[in-house]
């Protein structure tokens, strides 16, 4: 399973990399709006530290206005991948991103049908955004797990990129679902990591060597 980061911002992806939890980055104007600088600043900049797939989001909502941004944005680095909303004209520009060698991560959906109508477009990554559900009620998780069905009955290539992650269950969920790739904001990291056993066994081993005979 591939870990990505969910960010706009630099230092955060710089901590991640250290760590070795890099294998790409996502963003969206949300995050990047955080950052005060342009969303090709951004980007730049990000590409120049990860060298796995680095979601950039259009923002036109008409086809051409996709494609136009699609190819801008497919030039200002190679692992650079297309962020398209999952949305008529979002599927049509998919399509044609698809044909013209464009990888894409189709973003904002929330049920197994859009994201089977992803993948008949020829989607590279499908991010269904599980937390953005249990907020609304739904598990998250379930459509997750119908989208894992589907692509596996049709051999789809498309992978499954579990974003709009919360906490570490939701990790370990779609870890045992089998998704491709997660992609979680910088502060589920720790979160990950700590655990009161391991902190409180470490206390005592560091106690308990202080009487061990140099
Ligand atoms: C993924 O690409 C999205 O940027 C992200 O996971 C959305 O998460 P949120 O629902 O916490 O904003």
């Amino acid at each position: 399973m591939k870990f990505f980061l969910d960010t706009a911002k630099i230092e955060e992806i710089t901590q991640a990399a250290a760590m070795g939890f890099l294998d790409g980055v996502t963003t969206n104007p949300s995050l990047v709006a955080q950052t005060g600088k342009s969303y090709l600043e951004v980007i730049q900049e990000i590409c120049k530290v990860c060298k796995g797939p680095v979601s950039a989001e259009v923002l036109a909502t008409d086809y051409a206005g996709m494609m136009e941004e699609a190819r801008r944005w497919r030039k200002v680095a190679k692992n650079v991948v297309v962020k398209i909303p999952l949305t008529g004209d979002g599927l049509r520009a998919v399509k044609t991103c698809t044909e013209e060698g464009i990888p894409t991560n189709v973003t904002l959906c929330f049920n197994a049908t859009q994201a089977l109508l992803a993948a008949k477009a020829g989607a590279t990554y499908i991010s269904p955004f599980l937390g953005r559900l249990d907020d609304i009620g739904i598990e998250g998780m379930e459509v997750a797990q119908e989208i894992r069905s589907i692509y596996h009955n049709y051999e789809f290539s498309t992978q499954i990129l579990a974003a709009s992650l919360r906490h570490p269950l939701h990790v370990k969920q779609a870890a045992l679902l089998g998704v491709d790739v997660i992609t979680i904001p910088f502060k589920l990291l720790p979160a990950l990591i700590h655990h009161p056993l391991t902190e409180k066994g470490l206390q005592i081993f560091l106690e308990d060597a202080k009487r061990i005979p140099a």
